[in-house]
């Protein structure tokens, strides 16, 4: 193989939220616990990431960076070329990561103790960076439709509070790896026009599609919903670099555009770490063959978590997964009360997940399980957890 995505790598001792910071986080102690929950891979990154660090690294100086337009060409190059739709270069401006710009979404388009919308189960920081900035969340579960979830506008019609102000839509969907359809896009944006809400299309997951899926840009969908539409793009999740702490807000409505870059600057985010920056532009320039090779090896990891968790424990359902490299399991049907369940998976499985409740309304009895990791290291911690299970399969 050309990416060697089986090669185990040492990752305790570096600094690593995932490895250094799991038995703070998430219970699992031990050296021979194994991390399933942050959402990055325990892969490499494409090899002219290491080439362009390592040129930058010897170059010896690294001093503050300036020049983002070759930055800005390379996304919406990637874009263009992965997902069909060419985003001005103009329209984009980087951020320190996503939810850093979410934040500053937040402050800039609404008011303190606005409720903003959110699809439950969703990423748990969008919860956090909603009470930090002393908004309020509005949940609006999602309805698990024969193990597939599905957004419920009407009962969001129902439920919208008025100060409602900003939607946030994860597409594709974490947890649960929706990709969503053109009709249900569709929907969304009819939604955020029809309720006045500023719609946030958290698009960060958009690469990391299984077969039978197609990504859909929201942007690109449905062009009239691009007034009140920011979109949110990144190599991070693509291409293993969260650490690089980079994303891009792509907004089209020069108004909304010159709000957010002042909402940037006075929270003095004028330049960008210089590391962060040549490393994502790299991977978005030179990362197709790399990316290519993931995603079938990805795929494998999918369908060996979904089998073996219809094999080995029984009441547990691992959901079908359309994207996201993050498995999703429900263990409603085993019995066991959450307590219970979460204790089997830290102390005896040593596993690191994380715990669904923190996703919100609907998470209450699942687990969200990364599988982006070495297939040695998976098989691993699907044998742990089929033994932390074992007393159901009598
Ligand atoms: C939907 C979603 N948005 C944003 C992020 C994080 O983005 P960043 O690291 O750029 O803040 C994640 C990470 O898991 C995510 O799942």
């Amino acid at each position: 193989m050309e990416f060697d995505f089986d090669k185990v790598i040492d990752r305790w001792n570096s600094h690593s939220s995932k490895w250094d910071g799991m038995e703070k986080a998430v219970g699992a102690k031990g050296r021979d616990a194994i991390a399933l929950w942050v959402a990055e891979m325990d892969f490499e990154s494409p090899p002219a990431v290491k080439e362009a660090l390592i040129e930058q690294a010897e170059r010896g100086t690294h001093g503050y960076y300036t020049g983002d337009a070759t930055w800005r060409e390379a996304m919406s190059g990637w874009l263009s070329r992965r997902h069909g739709w060419e985003p001005d270069p103009d329209w984009i401006t980087p951020t320190s990561g996503i939810v850093s710009a979410l934040g500053l979404i937040l402050q800039e388009f609404s008011e303190e103790n606005d409720h903003i919308v959110v699809f439950s189960p969703a990423y748990h920081a969008f919860g956090k960076i909603i009470a930090a900035n002393n908004r309020r969340i509005h949940n609006q579960p999602m309805i698990n439709e024969q193990g597939r979830y599905r957004m419920d506008l009407e009962g969001l019609a129902a439920s919208l509070p008025s100060d409602a102000k900003v939607m946030f839509f994860c597409s594709p969907h974490n947890p649960g790896g929706r990709v969503w359809e053109e009709d249900e896009i569709r929907a969304v944006c009819e939604f955020c026009i029809e309720h006045d809400l500023l719609l946030v299309s958290d698009e960060i997951h958009h690469d990391l599609v299984y077969s039978g899926y197609t990504h859909h840009v929201t942007a690109k969908l449905v062009p009239e919903v691009m007034d009140r539409l920011v979109t949110c793009a990144a190599a991070t999740k693509t291409f293993n670099l969260a650490g690089a702490h980079i994303g891009g807000a792509i907004i089209s409505n020069s108004e909304l555009r010159r709000r957010f870059r002042s909402v940037s600057n006075a929270a003095g985010l004028l330049s960008f770490p210089l590391f962060g920056m040549i490393a994502t532009e790299a991977a978005q320039r030179h990362g197709d063959a790399w990316l290519d090779a993931l995603l079938p090896y990805l795929e494998k990891n999918r369908d060996l978590l979904a089998d073996r968790v219809s094999r080995d424990i029984p009441g547990a359902r691992a959901m079908h997964i359309e994207a996201t490299y993050l498995g999703w399991i429900d263990f409603a049907g085993t019995g066991l009360d959450r307590q219970e369940v979460t204790r089997r998976i830290a102390e005896d499985a040593r596993l690191g997940v994380s715990p669904g409740p923190q996703f919100g309304p609907g998470g209450e009895s699942w687990i969200r399980l990364n599988f982006a990791t070495p297939r040695s290291v998976l098989n691993e911690a699907l044998d742990r957890m089929a033994d932390a299970f074992s007393n159901l399969r009598r």
